[in-house]
């Protein structure tokens, strides 16, 4: 989030000049006679367009606001009094645009906010002081997550130049920035440019960006390293995606498709037993419980849509479990488009049961012959593909991998996860955020969408686990972070197994789905930053955690979601603490080797 800035109770021309320096976002002028910082004369400065001017107000006249926005050029009238709704109206269609401000505490009833929502542009929610503003005291933000209004808002009251860390960690959907004030003054009405200007350096330096920038990248990791043949269709998909997905016909329809036809939202199931197992709160995330038993339905819907838009006829997937095979052959029989799936041979024989569905729902499975004949291999087949057919085909990615803008495409698209966790924490523990998250990382994009909307919020910890296969020394592992190093691959720069040649190595592990040789680059730059935890499960730790789970609680999980499940073992919880396991997909299709087990146990 880029945030918002709001510098408060300007009046000096001199101070107003070097502030614009510092490209503030609104400059608030204040008009109210019972505060000290009140304007009377106008400043002589210019202050450019893209910074805007506020007045102030607090319960004035239509009139008196109407002569001072004309005299001062205001673009955004700020109401800090007992204005109505209907005021609000009457201001909104002579054309200002409005802040309503709310004074916050605990009996604040949010209710109340709903009536101007059609009418303001932003909320700015301050503290209960003696005056209308100013008062130089902090609320509990916290407070604020009872807001689930629509309308954005800046956090204002007593802000100052030691509260950068609380700035930057305060987590609310519609926070879009702050409003400082007698946190920065030499005197009222007179501001401390210097202290501004190191706080919001301090702001940005702190700010360590999780969302992909223009060209993909998460830090150093990402972009869109492909041959040439292959430019012109992801150009095609870079230029639109943003577009497409945002727009009100694409939303209608994946929401509409996820919720009627995926069966969304998944619940968030308290784990009674494993809770009290490991003496802390756990929750699933059910993402087994999705129309073809796992979390990859929630990409493939979105990504026919978006094939959809740009005319494509043709569909080409890459898979290793077969979970997102049989996802994109579940969206193609929906939308009567061609299916080609590309899957290793050796995955063609261990997943035999999605085999089976991909082709009842009308795809075609081609075998990956070369290389290990797993993912990577097929991941080759459908790029060749691909290049070969670059007009009427689209290339549905099934993580958050490949070219620049498929992680960030595909992550927006799992976003849903956390975006539904958020709501159902505040329901049940009355805080929309937990303390801990818990995914499994294959490619990594149940634990992109599981992790997503608290990337920024470092009260979340994020904790990502990795196949370790027969252990992270043996080599046989799929340990990406482990073993991996920096590299390009599936036209990405982000951490990869590879030899010292740069030829890429063999992974292994028991789960067909995180049996690949590389991690998206958000989990590359989560990892190099420290942001994510980054923990290994071998292949009986998982199988360990899978019976478990099915013992203590009566759900078969993936192998894969096994693996999220076998951290818990890892870590040290406080009994208070709320934790949250990303169940990626159901166990149906690992049967086979659950009954090997079965019969080795008895
Ligand atoms: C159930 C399940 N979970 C997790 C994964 C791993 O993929 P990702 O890391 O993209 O979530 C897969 C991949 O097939 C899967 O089927």
């Amino acid at each position: 989030m880029m945030m918002k800035l709001k510098v408060c109770g300007m009046r000096s021309s001199e101070n107003i000049n070097e502030l614009i320096k510092l490209n503030p976002d609104f400059i608030g002028f204040i008009f109210h006679e019972k505060s000290p910082r009140n304007v009377i004369e106008l400043p002589q400065v210019v202050i450019p367009k893209n910074i805007k001017k506020t007045g102030v107000f607090v319960d004035k006249s239509l009139e008196f606001i109407q002569e001072k926005a004309q005299q001062f050029g205001l673009d955004y009238i700020q109401l800090h009094g007992n204005e109505t709704p209907k005021y609000c109206d009457e201001l909104k269609t002579k054309g200002f645009k409005l802040i309503k401000a709310f004074n916050i505490n605990a009996d604040f009833d949010f209710e109340q906010t709903k009536d101007y929502e059609s009418y303001c542009e932003l909320f700015l929610f301050d503290a209960f002081g003696k005056q209308a503003g100013g008062n130089g005291i902090t609320f509990n933000w916290e407070l604020l997550q009872k807001y689930k209004g629509n309308t954005p808002f800046l956090l204002s009251g007593g802000i100052n130049n030691t509260m950068v860390k609380n700035v930057l960690d305060f987590n609310h959907k519609k926070y879009k920035g702050i409003d400082i004030n007698s946190g920065f003054e030499l005197k009222p009405a007179l501001k401390n440019i210097e202290m501004i200007k190191e706080f919001k350096a301090k702001l940005n330096n702190n700010k360590m960006n999780y969302h992909a920038n223009e060209d993909g990248f998460y830090g150093k990791f990402g972009g869109a390293f492909i041959p040439e043949m292959l430019y012109h269709n992801v150009a095609e998909l870079k230029a639109n995606y943003l577009e497409i997905i945002n727009s009100e016909a694409f939303q209608e329809e994946f929401k509409d498709l996820l919720k009627h036809y995926v069966g969304r939202p998944t619940p968030l199931y308290y784990a009674k037993r494993l809770s009290a197992k490991y003496k802390t709160n756990i929750f699933l995330k059910r993402e087994d419980l999705n129309h073809t038993g796992a979390h990859k339905i929630n990409n493939t819907i979105g990504q026919i849509l978006v094939a959809k838009h740009l005319g494509k006829k043709r569909i080409i997937a890459e898979t290793g479990a077969g979970q997102h095979g049989v996802a994109t052959a579940t969206v193609c029989a929906l939308m009567n488009l061609e299916c080609i799936v590309y899957m290793g041979e050796v995955d063609i024989a261990r997943q035999a049961p999605n085999v089976a569905r991909m082709k009842m729902l009308g795809a075609t499975v081609k075998p990956a012959i070369s290389g290990s004949k797993t993912l990577k291999d097929a991941t080759n087949e459908a790029i060749r593909d691909w290049i070969a057919n670059p007009e009427d085909t689209y290339y549905l990615i099934g993580s958050v991998v490949g070219p620049h803008p498929y992680p960030d495409m595909v992550a927006r698209f799992q976003a849903i996860i956390s975006k539904e966790m958020q709501v159902q924490l505040a329901e049940k523990t009355g805080r929309n955020y937990p303390d801990k998250i818990i995914a499994c990382v294959g490619g990594g994009s149940n634990a992109a969408g599981a992790f997503y909307h608290y990337l920024d919020n470092e009260n979340v910890a994020l904790i990502a686990v990795e196949a370790d296969g027969l252990g992270v020394a043996t080599g046989e592992t799929a340990a990406t972070t482990q073993v991996g190093t920096e590299g390009i691959i599936h036209g990405s720069k982000t951490l990869l197994m590879q030899n010292s040649e740069g030829q890429i190595t063999e992974p292994y592990s028991i789960s067909a789905g995180l049996d690949y040789p590389g991690v998206g680059p958000l989990h590359a730059h989560l990892f190099k930053t420290g942001r994510g935890t980054f923990l290994g499960a071998t292949d009986a730790e998982a199988l360990d955690a899978a019976f478990e789970l099915t013992q203590l609680e009566g759900i078969i999980p993936a192998l894969e979601s096994a693996h999220a499940l076998a951290a818990l073992k890892k870590l040290t919880f406080k009994t208070n603490e709320n934790i949250v396991v990303n169940l990626s997909g159901r166990g149906d299709k690992d049967m086979e080797m659950y009954i090997k087990i079965l019969n080795t146990k008895q």
